[in-house]
């Protein structure tokens, strides 16, 4: 029976542009699509830039220019960079679109009507050089609690408290350095507790959500009281105006889950669709893909804002973990942080797509680019396997035609055929991981039927030229039957073996059915081996992209705005995205062994810098009774002194001293992190005194 499926993928950030992190989400949408277009069920992905918020705006007034300028170009290279990786929307949109405001007004009129609306002061802090108020994202400084310097507005990376920006010690904005101002503002919450039992019962009923989600929301939210939700900025902000409250906007993250409603009254305007039908209906289904990071606004408050406006719930809502790169976080400075263009001028998308769709399961684990098991993997599956197999059969056949019944081939057609329905139902539930396992093994079997045919010796001998073309119809059969298989991940494979074969491929049950008769084209290249120097020349071309890019660090923290929780417990999952630099692990020591360092709680009594020294802190440690220490500690481009004074960290007390150009060093400081602004201090939690030894 045929299904009505709505997909999504969130909308990308019109204030930057799209990296192969992004393109995991993509890709995997975009086969999920493909997979279901194939099996004949209507099926229809829409997304959008994601446009309004202070990000844009600042960036406009940067860059002189008017917001709309900025988020059309941005769009215009969205477009291009996701078509030069085959993901095919039917409708792109914005949420800066006509559409979008009305059906934003329709939403909060019905918020409104259910009387979930209400008014708070809020506190928030101002930026008077830019004229704005400060997201908790783009407001820094020094940590009330364990006096970290240069910390987020919402919560401390070191020591991990939770607090408001105008708690911050010497706050900062990030945007222009000021210091801001404390301003107070009526904004607009939702009362999302009253919709408390609904969302209970919506993400726990089993099938909607990854059971690991549903257990997350369960664990940090269901369990007590829904906080509101705070949906309104004051001016000036880029956004709707919100029509009953002039002056105020609705925040970005109201109007951007709406756009995707947007997207989809665009497509239907274009072709003759009924709005009603696809987001008020019961039988169509919505599948909306998305990150990790983004979850508790699509689990708890688009459900609660479609719920309440009477449209239609998403089926599923399907999360992916992040992208690292050889383990690790993305990175500018290593070449890894790789913008989809720059991807592309070096290496073909289809291999991104395969590689990618071998590591993408339903876990929220994050997936790791191996570029070198990359190379690997895509040379050894397409080239070597899948494609081998009919370029070692075509060009025997080429310009003749295909065995006009089919030949016996000891039943590997069949015995192919056969896992439709299994390899279907991975697509279906996104372990494509598993898919590709199936078909790779697919693939070996057409292998190991051409090898022990071995057509490029039978061809030699002058009456055996049925049996060539037979051999060859059967090897050009499975290649095709495999490229059904492989088609929502490959589309461009797809295409060219419809050129090859001159027979399309429009729907999965092809794969029941070999092809006889038909003409074989003049055999083309269909794909190349990926060689190692394309990958480095990537590499290096992203690291000076990123060292061109002015905008690169305005850039990284407009990006993490983007996510601007609201529930800042939901960070637990973020912290996976902060993929650490992994040092190799020492050797194995005995308890004795590590007894041996006597390591003690001390407090930082004087700090200051080292005349002559780059790297060098001078620290005064007390270790308690009166007993001081002299240290010299390299963190002087992490840490001002003068912050570090009054502060507990843990010492290295029987270090042998040690004579430096400055003076003797009577022990270590511990620390984390990679050295320069990379280093973190450790500090013992409240109640441990001077002189305790750590254990
Ligand atoms: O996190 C992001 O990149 C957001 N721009 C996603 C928005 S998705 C949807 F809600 F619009
Ligand atoms: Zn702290």
């Amino acid at each position: 029976m045929s299904r009505n499926i709505l997909v999504t993928s969130a909308l990308p950030y019109a204030n930057g542009h799209i990296h192969i992190g992004h393109l995991v989400e993509y890709i995997q949408t975009d086969i999920w699509v493909r997979f279901q277009k194939l099996r004949g069920h209507r099926c229809v992905y829409v997304c959008a830039d994601d446009t309004h918020g202070t990000a844009i705006m600042l960036r406009a007034q940067r860059e002189g220019r008017s917001e709309e300028q900025v988020i059309a170009d941005m769009q215009e290279a969205h477009v291009r960079d996701f078509a030069a990786f085959d993901i095919e929307f039917d409708n792109y949109g914005s949420t800066n679109s006509d559409e979008n405001r009305q059906l934003c007004g329709e939403i909060w009129q019905s918020i409104r009507d259910s009387g979930l609306v209400k008014q708070k002061d809020v506190e928030q802090l101002f930026d008077p050089v830019a004229g704005t108020f400060l997201a908790d994202r783009f407001v820094r400084g020094t940590c009330p609690k364990c006096g970290a310097a240069d910390q987020p507005g919402d919560n401390c990376s070191k020591c991990g408290a939770a607090y408001t920006p105008a708690d911050l010690i010497n706050p900062f904005s990030v945007h222009t350095k000021a210091t801001p101002e404390v301003r107070t503002a009526a904004h607009l919450f939702i009362e999302l507790e009253q919709l408390h039992e609904f969302l209970n019962e919506w993400t726990q009923s089993g099938d909607h959500l990854q059971p690991e989600v549903a257990n997350y929301l369960k664990g940090h939210f269901l369990g007590e009281e829904l906080r509101d939700w705070d949906i309104s900025r004051p001016a000036p902000y880029f956004g709707f105006e919100i029509p009953d409250s002039p002056g105020d906007y609705w925040y970005v993250w109201f109007d951007a889950p709406i756009g995707y409603m947007a997207s989809t009254k665009q497509w239907c305007d274009a072709n003759g669709e009924n709005f009603d039908d696809w987001w008020k209906n019961e039988q169509t289904e919505i599948h909306h893909f998305i990150g990790k990071d983004i979850t508790y606004f699509h689990t708890l408050f688009w459900p609660g804002m479609l719920k309440t406006a009477g449209f239609n719930l998403p089926e599923k809502v399907h999360i992916h973990g992040f992208l690292t790169v050889g383990g690790r976080k993305m990175a500018k400075s290593d070449g890894t942080f790789i913008m989809a263009s720059t991807y592309a001028k070096h290496l073909p998308s289809g291999v991104l797509r395969y590689y990618y769709a071998t590591k993408l399961g339903t876990a929220l684990d994050d997936i790791d680019l191996n570029l070198e098991e990359f190379v690997s993997k895509v040379n050894s599956d397409l080239v070597n396997k899948v494609v081998n197999l009919a370029s070692r059969s075509a060009k025997f056949v080429a310009e003749q035609h295909l065995s006009e019944t089919y030949p016996d081939d000891g039943g590997l057609f069949a015995a192919a055929a056969a896992k439709a329905d299994h390899i279907a139902e991975l697509y279906e539930d996104c372990r494509y991981n598993a898919a590709m396992r199936e078909i790779m093994a697919l693939a070996d079997e057409g292998n190991r039927y051409i090898e022990d045919k071995a057509p490029w010796v039978l061809r030699k001998a002058p009456d055996k030229a049925d049996e060539v073309r037979d051999v060859c119809t059967v090897a050009l059969n499975l290649f095709r039957q495999i490229v059904v298989y492989l088609s929502p991940v490959l589309p461009q494979l797809k295409q060219q073996t419809e050129e090859l074969l001159n027979q399309p491929i429009a729907h999965w049950d092809e794969i029941q059915t070999p092809l006889t008769g038909t003409p074989v084209s003049k055999f083309k290249h269909l794909m190349k081996r990926i060689e190692d120097k394309q990958v480095t020349a990537m590499i290096e071309d992203s690291k000076e992209d990123n060292a061109a890019d002015a905008n690169a660090q305005a850039a990284d923290a407009a990006a993490e705005e983007t996510a601007e929780p609201t529930f800042h417990e939901a960070d637990t999952w973020k912290d996976s995205g902060d993929a650490l630099e992994k040092e190799p692990m020492a050797d194995e020591c005995t308890i004795d062994d590590f007894m041996k360092v006597d390591l003690r709680v001390a407090r930082i009594i004087e700090a200051g810098h080292v005349e002559g020294a780059d790297k060098l802190l001078q620290l005064t440690l007390s270790l308690g009774g009166g007993e001081t220490r002299n240290v010299f500690a390299g963190i002087k481009a992490a840490y001002e002194p003068e912050k570090l004074v009054g502060r507990l960290v843990v010492c290295v007390a029987n270090l042998k001293p040690r004579k430096m150009k400055f003076g003797l060093s009577e022990g270590m400081v511990c620390a984390s992190g990679t050295g320069g602004p990379n280093v973190f201090l450790l500090s013992p939690d409240d109640g441990s005194v001077p002189g305790q030894r750590v254990h």
